[in-house]
């Protein structure tokens, strides 16, 4: 059974063990199979800038082995999107307490795909959604390639422009602001056959948070968004 797991600054001690793994892995995706080749590093763990203290990371656990994830970074500190990829959001820099930055989203690759259960991938949206609004976060502000925009409209996620694509090496890339809201998330919660809030707050009893209630009527079954027969000629820098 998969299960997401929010990670912040006040909980990090309990997944302390985690996270050398998780760098480990980020390098393995983003260097070594997606060919990233400005983040790596010496020591085979993808970290940035962006990685500090006020950075939130979403850690999907399958039995006590991290098989996702995601990051979200506070757009009031800096971000991809001001610090590297400024000249996509013609709309002007967002420092916004309720927008948080996504990226770095990935499942492991024997988790990717259709699988028994929901999707992996899914599953992190989903739950990206219910950590946005049990925060009171509107937002979320992504660069991304553009094979995603598909993918968000399939599965309802709300996704603005903030820009024009622009190739980068090779790729179509832009910047978006995502809705973060409960209709989508109790849509996305149908999709996957999820009736209640899936999210583990393990150690993060003081955060201020709305507690979401279970939904109603039950989700519905399981629905797979269908996936595309081409890969869009996009890729991303998220
Ligand atoms: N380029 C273009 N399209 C891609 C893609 C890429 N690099 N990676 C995934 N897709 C799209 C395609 O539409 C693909 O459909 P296809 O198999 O018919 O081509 C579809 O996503 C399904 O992807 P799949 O890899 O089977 O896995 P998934 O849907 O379970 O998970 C990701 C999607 C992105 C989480 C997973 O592919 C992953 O972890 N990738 C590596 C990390 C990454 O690139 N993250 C995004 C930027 S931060």
């Amino acid at each position: 059974m998969s299960e997401i797991h929010v990670v912040r600054k006040d909980n990090r001690q309990l997944y302390e063990s985690y996270f050398d793994p998780y760098f480990r892995l980020r390098h393995d995706i983003y260097v070594k199979q997606r060919k990233w080749m400005a983040l790596d590093r010496p020591d085979g763990r993808e970290i940035d800038q962006f990685d500090t203290d006020e950075a939130v990371y979403l850690f999907c656990l399958d039995e006590g082995r991290l098989i996702g994830g995601m990051r979200a970074v506070p757009t009031l500190s800096p971000t991809l999107m001001s610090e590297i990829f400024p000249h996509l959001n013609i709309r002007g820099p967002i420092h916004r307490p309720d927008v948080y930055e996504l990226s770095r989203i990935f499942v492991i690759p024997e988790r990717r795909g259709e699988h028994a259960g929901p999707r992996i991938d899914m599953l992190l949206l989903t739950a990206i959604m219910e950590y946005g609004i049990s925060t009171g976060l509107t937002g979320f502000s992504i660069v991304l390639e553009s094979w995603w925009l598909p993918r968000f409209e399939r599965c309802g996620w709300k996704a603005h422009p903030l820009g024009l694509p622009q190739t980068m090496d090779g790729m179509a890339v832009l910047a978006v602001l995502v809705d973060c809201d409960e209709a989508t998330w109790a849509s996305l919660c149908g999709q996957i056959g999820l009736s209640k809030p899936t999210l583990t707050w393990r150690g993060l009893a003081g955060v201020n948070r709305r507690a979401l209630p279970a939904l109603s009527p039950p989700a519905r079954p399981a629905v797979q968004p269908a996936r595309s027969a081409h890969r869009d000629a996009g890729d991303c820098a998220a």
